[in-house]
């Protein structure tokens, strides 16, 4: 662990990359994308979203890391630091404001996961013999009062202890062990979901695009996937960047961690759609798809209690290393801007989260009202959860994108923003699509992000 002017760095070059990639690979791809993909009827979804990775995700993602690099500071911070003007530290602040969001709901299906686990190994899951019998298991389950409150109090509290411990011995650490333990392990699955019966269709789902289902809602819903999953729109990547050292190479990392991101998605969603056709589950099962799918097919494999043990395990530490880099977020901002103690801020910071993310635990089942449908009391039909699933991880993540681009094409600058990317000792690996990345920064990203924001305002269909 290296410290400069009292702020701690990573490691090193693959300590960061470890960290951002676990940072970037949790929930968003095995539990959110699966069922994005479903909403969004298939291939056309995974289409647009690629599309977007690439256009979107991977420029605002070098633009966060060279904010951060250069001013090492947190999201807030970088922008007074950088981006002249009283109006763009706000974008920091909303960032900041968005990890809380977004943590005060991810925590609770975080908690799923471990709850889940414990049903692994007790031997429950294996009781799910189709998508009827893992339905019930998975409704009886958020619909308790108790449970899911408890294990997402849990779940902050162990983000809590990682937070504390700082930057390279908590978040790099847990990082390390689990990528590529939790890569084979997908592996393993998408090949015993594929060859299932059926398998084939769900692969052929995943891939056809089907344009009749094209609407305003897919093209917002693939947008805000591809930077939740990436982590971007918020400044994690900002604050993660801040703690990179000046000899690291951004651009090489940058794209080794969308790659990385974008490839457990996909295997996550060959796993799941094969699985789905086999089971004949309902594939608008929502927040609860994955969780109704998976058992399934652990009932159908050799060792099954001891690959739902392994998977569900694999997930809740991908999860942690996601809700860690959240909560980092908000707690560099109260470090840095607030002077707080990095023990203070994080305590604080997760009691809040565990406030808010109550009633999100609470709306499958246990309070009527917060659970969506025709009795319930919120817009849209929609239950607690996914209604700030929606408002922090697609509106507003679409919104801090935009406003990073606008910030980093227009007011930085390109040259700045390439000179900061090839800044590093490391330059074996040049940058081919230098000019490209600008381009995109300055004009593509924020056109697009902008025309699919104003359509839905006109339009009214918000969700
Ligand atoms: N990307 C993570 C996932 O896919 C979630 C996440 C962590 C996130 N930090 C973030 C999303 C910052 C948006 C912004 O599970």
């Amino acid at each position: 662990m290296g410290s400069i002017n009292g702020r701690e760095q990573w490691s090193g070059r693959l300590g960061f990359i470890l960290a951002a990639a676990g940072s970037a690979i949790g929930l968003g791809n095995i539990w959110r994308f699966p069922y994005s993909v479903a909403e969004g009827g298939g291939g056309l979804f995974v289409l647009i979203y690629l599309i977007f990775v690439l256009a979107i995700g991977l420029p605002v993602l070098l633009a966060e890391l060279a904010l951060g690099r250069t001013s090492q500071r947190n999201p807030v911070g970088a922008f007074k630091a950088l981006i002249p003007g009283k109006f763009w530290p706000y974008v920091g602040g909303l960032g900041v404001t968005t990890g809380v969001g977004i943590l005060a709901f991810y925590s609770v299906v975080a908690g799923w996961t471990v709850g889940y686990l414990g049903k692994a190994v007790s031997g429950e899951l294996l009781q799910a013999q189709d998508g009827e019998t893992s339905n019930a298991i998975f409704t009886e389950f958020v619909a308790d009062p108790l449970w899911p409150i408890l294990l997402c109090g849990l779940f902050l509290l162990l983000t809590l202890v990682v937070v504390r411990r700082g930057v390279s011995k908590g978040i790099e650490r847990a990082a390390t062990i689990l990528m590529p333990a939790l890569f084979v392990l997908l592996i393993l699955l998408a090949i015993r979901a594929v060859s299932l019966p059926g398998g084939i269709d769900g692969f052929t789902y995943l891939f056809t695009p089907d344009w009749s289902k094209l609407s305003l809602n897919v093209v917002m819903g693939a947008l805000g996937q591809a930077l939740f999953s990436l982590s971007l729109g918020m400044g994690a990547m900002i604050t993660f960047g801040s703690y990179m050292s000046k000899r690291e190479n951004l651009w090489q990392s940058g794209i080794f961690v969308a790659i990385a991101d974008t490839g457990i998605a996909l295997l996550a969603g060959l796993i799941i759609f094969p699985a789905l056709f086999f089971a004949n589950a309902d594939p608008s099962a929502g927040p609860g798809l994955v969780f109704v799918v998976l058992p399934t097919i652990f009932n159908q494999m050799p060792l099954g209690a001891l690959f739902a043990t392994a998977f569900f395990s694999l997930l809740a530490i991908a999860a942690l290393t996601s809700t860690v880099s959240l909560l980092e977020v908000v707690v560099a901002y109260f470090v840095d801007e607030k002077g707080w103690t990095r023990n203070r801020a994080a305590s604080f910071v997760s009691g809040i989260c565990f406030a808010l993310a109550v009633p999100s635990a609470l709306a499958f089942g246990a309070v009527s009202g917060l659970s969506g449908g025709e009795d319930g009391i919120l817009p849209f039909g929609l239950d607690f959860l996914t209604l700030n699933n929606n408002i922090w991880g697609n509106y507003s993540l679409s919104i801090g994108a935009f406003l990073i681009c606008i910030a980093v094409g227009w007011v930085w600058g390109v040259p700045k923003l390439l000179a900061a990317l090839e800044d590093g000792d490391d330059r074996r690996f040049p940058m081919p699509g230098a000019p490209v990345v600008g381009f995109l920064i300055k004009v593509v990203c924020p056109l697009a992000v902008l025309t699919v924001l104003i359509f839905i305002i006109v339009t009214g269909q918000y969700f």
